[in-house]
């Protein structure tokens, strides 16, 4: 297809994780193999994409609303083909169609692969295509595995978070089945890529000028592939993909707290460019909401769990997510939960409020029953306490140096400078320390993909402020200042 011909402009629109951010990138890759060009406007383009996410019905609902303002668009633009895809196209499958009746197709996670095919079919012959993988009960294990393809291709540069930044599938899926989580149902179940592909796809990305990975799976932590009669766990693919030359920093989320081995913690320990951050969700404080939750540990364990990371990597940040107003949660166990973000300091925790998904466990045999001012308050006081241990932790930086990964000039100042003339030369700068904390500082633009390393003067509970160090003090000895690890 070249320029100028019609129907060749592509909007897509991406809610929910990283998963997502990545299945996007891919997908524009392919069509832009295709002809088609991205545009930013919805309203000037021919073909619209949903990327959407099911995890809580809020991201649900924009997604609902956002088709709901399409309603009326074919009646100007007759060639207008609407796709949603990803995880709510895999959950809700032709439910989509008849609550949205302007939707031509519906591509679930797995069938990826297959969305350039069905907006050409969709266009020409005007009729409705779906495709998605079969339901986790829809046949055997490998049957429906395999009806969930992975899909990483091609890569396509202007989709990352930064030119020197981007995702890794290491694996899909998920087989844990926490009772509130739709996530195995519409990601499938568990499975992992081989460290071949792995460390070709690494391999690729740092020719193409990346400097930092972020591995990507459910529970990356949980990875295993046998090749060439080796397993590899999660430790090994580190030490795999370490070796590539060019990248410079490799991170990995979301890790499982049951699956954490003291292997994959020597790893990250003895690995120079492995980042000191884990985000290892706990979830919640409480035992018994643990356990309705199937969650696989307790809090005792996970404590113990926390305390092998300090004692192998004592610079490691860690970070968590939490769930509050789960059902019957009652306010002694969300004190429990209060009392282990008090305990175990993480460098900062994401907090949900319940949402009951439909076909979960929990959904099935726990009324949701928690109501929503209490859930809004348990949440407020959870950021109010997280936000307090951020400030007072990230204050201890103040007065050392970090060493960080600059990603380019910080989102903040490009705001500003749209209200100003630029001064050219130096701007704020945003990157992070190896423990993961964000830090801001003045400097040239063009520092972009290298390390600095960058004094701490201020800080804010999410934000580390400083000045970079550009040259050795010699007072009689050449060394740098000393550098704080993480
Ligand atoms: N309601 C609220 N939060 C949820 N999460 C997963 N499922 C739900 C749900 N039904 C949260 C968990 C998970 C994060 C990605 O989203 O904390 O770690
Ligand atoms: Fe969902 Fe639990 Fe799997 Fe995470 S580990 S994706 S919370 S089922």
């Amino acid at each position: 297809m070249s320029h100028s011909e019609p129907n060749n402009k592509l909007f897509i629109e991406t809610v929910g994780c990283q998963m997502n951010v990545l299945d996007s990138e891919l997908v524009v890759a392919a069509l832009r193999q295709d002809g088609y060009e991205l545009t930013g406007n919805m309203k000037e383009a021919d073909t619209i994409l949903f990327n959407t996410c099911s995890v809580r019905e809020h991201a649900e609902q924009k997604i609902y609303s956002q088709l709901g303002r399409l309603k009326y668009s074919k009646e100007t633009r007759p060639n207008l083909v609407i796709g949603v895809m990803g995880c709510m196209a895999q959950k809700d499958q032709k439910l989509i169609f008849q609550r949205a009746p302007q939707v031509d197709m519906i591509v679930g996670t797995g069938q990826l692969a297959e969305i350039p095919e069905l907006i050409n079919e969709s266009r020409k012959k005007r009729s409705r295509q779906m495709a998605i993988s079969l339901s986790r009960r829809g046949g055997s294990r490998t049957e429906v595995a395999d009806s969930f393809q992975s899909y990483d291709p091609l890569r396509d540069p202007t989709m990352r978070p930064s030119p020197h930044q981007a995702f890794v599938r290491i694996m899909i899926g998920c087989d844990k089945f926490c009772t509130y989580c739709v996530v195995p149902t519409t990601r499938g179940p568990e499975q992992s890529r081989s460290p071949s592909a792995l460390a070709r796809e690494t391999q690729a990305l740092a020719e193409q000028g990346v400097k930092e990975i972020t591995l990507l799976g459910q529970t990356v932590n949980s990875y295993k592939h046998v090749e060439d009669g080796k397993e590899y766990r999660m430790a090994d693919l580190l030490e795999l993909l370490h070796k590539t030359e060019g990248i410079q920093r490799i991170k990995f989320v979301t890790n499982y707290p049951k699956d954490m081995t003291n292997d994959l913690l020597y790893a990250i320990r003895d690995l120079p460019k492995v980042a000191h951050y884990l985000h290892v969700p706990l979830q919640h404080g409480c035992d018994d909401v643990l356990k309705k939750m199937k969650r696989g540990y307790t809090v005792p364990e996970y404590r113990d769990m926390m305390h092998r990371i300090r004692e192998i990597i004592p610079s490691c940040a860690v970070s968590s997510d939490f769930i509050v107003g789960f059902c019957g949660e009652t306010e002694e166990a969300h004190q429990k939960t209060m009392e282990a973000v008090r305990e175990f300091r993480f460098k900062n925790s994401f907090i949900f409020k319940y949402s009951e998904r439909a076909g979960t466990k929990a959904a099935d045999n726990y009324p949701d029953d928690i109501e929503d001012k209490v859930k809004k308050r348990r949440n407020n006081e959870m950021l109010d306490l997280q936000n307090a241990i951020s400030a007072e932790d990230n204050a201890d930086f103040i007065g050392r140096s970090v060493e960080v990964l600059v990603e380019g000039p910080s989102k903040s100042a490009v705001k500003a400078e749209q209200n100003r003339p630029t001064n050219a030369s130096t701007n704020q700068l945003v990157g992070r320390s190896r423990c993961d904390r964000i830090v801001v500082f003045d400097g040239n633009p063009r520092l972009a993909g290298s390390i600095a390393n960058v004094q701490i003067h201020d800080c804010t509970p999410t934000t580390l402020m400083g000045d970079i160090i550009t040259r050795t003090i010699q007072h009689g000895s050449s060394d740098l200042l000393p550098i704080l690890q993480g």
